[in-house]
């Protein structure tokens, strides 16, 4: 599907919350710049920012120029090369700013006033909040009427990470919710989902005969989801302690692409068949004991180092942490799928702040050939095959297959077989957020969690968190290092290693 085939979508309201924040102008705005270039906005769409500041619609719209001006001049995330000045003077007519308290009723009931007659009494609630508002803002939408669909309009409401801190707090997010709204209604964002490389993952497997003929535990051997960042906590300290990698990326991120693996063939590609699906794999993840969660996990912690000649502070001197933190800004686990595809086959998931490059890919190591055809010959044991499918920085796909080196000597060397996609599709400056906000204002949820996606996620890292808080060490690694040695040894354990990053 190209963008150019798909036709605008419908008109709306689109209230932004916490319109001030970082989100709705790093991200939202530039995605809603980018699909208004691809003419994928409705003429009727207006876009209300929602904030506690004094400001009129102008100064809203002069704030966000300045902004996406110098971010465009850097070439800032999913931006073109300079602003296209009369490209933003049409988005920014659309821009209205209706300053308000989120707890206070009043800001509902001018809300409901705004909510234009030329966008059919559509209109979608974007919560880009602190996420202890999700409920409050919530509550008060439905107390002020506005998620009543009765009078024909869709109402929708967008809910940012992160869903909860763990399970308990994400089945009590999800109860509020409910209580004011149908699921039908919610759309829960994963900005993973967003992304071109994550959502060709069911397009590869699902649309290659190919691939499926190996894709259980008779062919592969083991499944590694790796997420490397070389950004340390930079000006969200405050945040990061409180959370730490396990909640910041592995309910969510890492167990999206888990799902997107691991997943059984939808029934169709629809909403509920997809998230079905998706629902099941994640459900089907072991829960392990206390003791296997501790055996199975290992948490690590930066300390000062060097990133090529920069040197770096360590997490604890990093800004708003506290200086004896025991938060974790890697982790490593091991898991296991109770299921009849991959029953033995471990998942080993890592991911970690101030590692030594930027690295998003899943590596699937293929078991080796049944005979070891060549052991009368000086070759060393072959090395696993294993497909990458790398989600960013590196677009695409790579088998390593073992190849003769030429010459009259036997030699066994490592080739890759690859597919980069830039070298097959031009791709255009996007933020990832580009299909998730035209899939909610279409109406279609494929993308989105539903409830017990969530829950199930948490279900799955909440024996980490019970274990983490009796027992267990956090061991350091310096900054610009892949993680501590014991994340090595959580596979070493298992006579297996990590796939190389980069
Ligand atoms: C966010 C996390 O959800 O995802 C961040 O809160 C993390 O800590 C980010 O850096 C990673 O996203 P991406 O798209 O850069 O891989």
């Amino acid at each position: 599907m190209t963008r150019q085939t798909i036709p605008a979508a419908g008109p709306c309201t689109l209230f932004l919350f916490g319109a001030n924040g970082d989100l709705v102008k790093r991200l939202l705005m530039p995605a809603l710049y980018n699909l208004g270039r691809d003419g994928l906005l409705d003429r009727n769409l207006r876009i209300v920012g929602v904030d506690h500041n004094p400001a009129t619609a102008a100064e809203f719209a002069q704030r966000l120029h300045a902004f996406m001006r110098e971010r465009a001049d850097k070439g800032g995330e999913g931006a073109g090369k300079g602003l296209d000045e009369k490209l933003w003077a049409r988005l920014a007519k659309r821009l209205d700013y209706q300053t308000g308290d989120f707890l206070d009723p009043a800001t509902y009931t001018a809300l409901a006033k705004r909510i234009d007659k030329t966008s059919h009494g559509n209109a979608i609630f974007y919560l880009a909040t602190s996420p202890r508002f999700f409920p409050e803002v919530a509550q008060r939408l439905g107390e002020a009427g506005l998620l009543d669909e009765s009078a024909g309009g869709y109402r929708r409401v967008v809910v940012e990470k992160p869903f909860g801190t763990d399970l308990a707090s994400a089945e009590a997010l999800n109860a509020c919710l409910l209580k004011v709204m149908s699921e039908r209604q919610i759309y829960r964002i994963d900005h993973y989902l967003g992304k071109e490389t994550v959502q060709n993952i069911l397009v590869s497997r699902f649309s290659n005969g190919l691939f499926e003929s190996f894709w259980n535990n008779h062919y592969i051997d083991h499944v590694q989801i790796t997420a490397a960042e070389t950004v340390g906590v930079e000006t969200r300290g405050a945040f990061y302690d409180q959370t730490g990698a396990l909640r910041d990326m592995v309910p969510n991120h890492l167990f999206q692409l888990l799902a997107m693996v691991a997943m059984e063939p939808p029934a169709a590609f629809g909403a509920d068949a997809v998230r079905g699906e998706k629902a099941k794999v994640i459900g089907a993840i072991r829960p392990w004991s206390a003791k296997m969660a501790l055996k199975n996990s290992v948490r690590g912690q930066y300390t000062a180092g060097k990133q090529g000649r920069k040197r770096l502070a360590g997490y604890r001197q990093e800004d708003r942490v506290a200086a004896d933190s025991q938060t974790e800004t890697y982790v490593a686990l091991k898991v296991m799928i109770d299921n009849w595809r991959w029953a033995g086959v471990p998942f080993y998931l890592r991911t970690g702040k101030r590692m030594s490059v930027r690295d998003t890919e899943i590596a699937i190591c293929f078991k080796p050939a049944p005979y070891a055809q060549f052991r009368e010959s000086e070759l060393e044991r072959p090395k696993p095959n294993y497909l990458k499918i790398q989600i960013q920085p590196n677009e695409g796909m790579w088998f390593d297959l073992q190849a003769k080196r030429p010459g009259p000597e036997l030699v066994m060397e490592n080739v890759e077989l690859g597919f980069a996609y830039k070298d097959f599709f031009k791709m255009t400056p996007a933020t990832g957020y580009e299909t998730l906000i035209y899939d909610c204002l279409t109406g279609d949820q494929t993308l989105f969690q539903r409830a017990d996606n969530i829950e199930n996620g948490w279900r799955a890292v909440q024996p980490f968190l019970d274990a983490w808080a009796q027992d267990g060490e956090v061991h350091e690694y310096p900054a610009g290092e892949d993680g501590p040695e014991a994340g090595n040894e959580l596979l070493a354990r298992d006579k297996r290693e990590w796939h190389r990053l980069g």
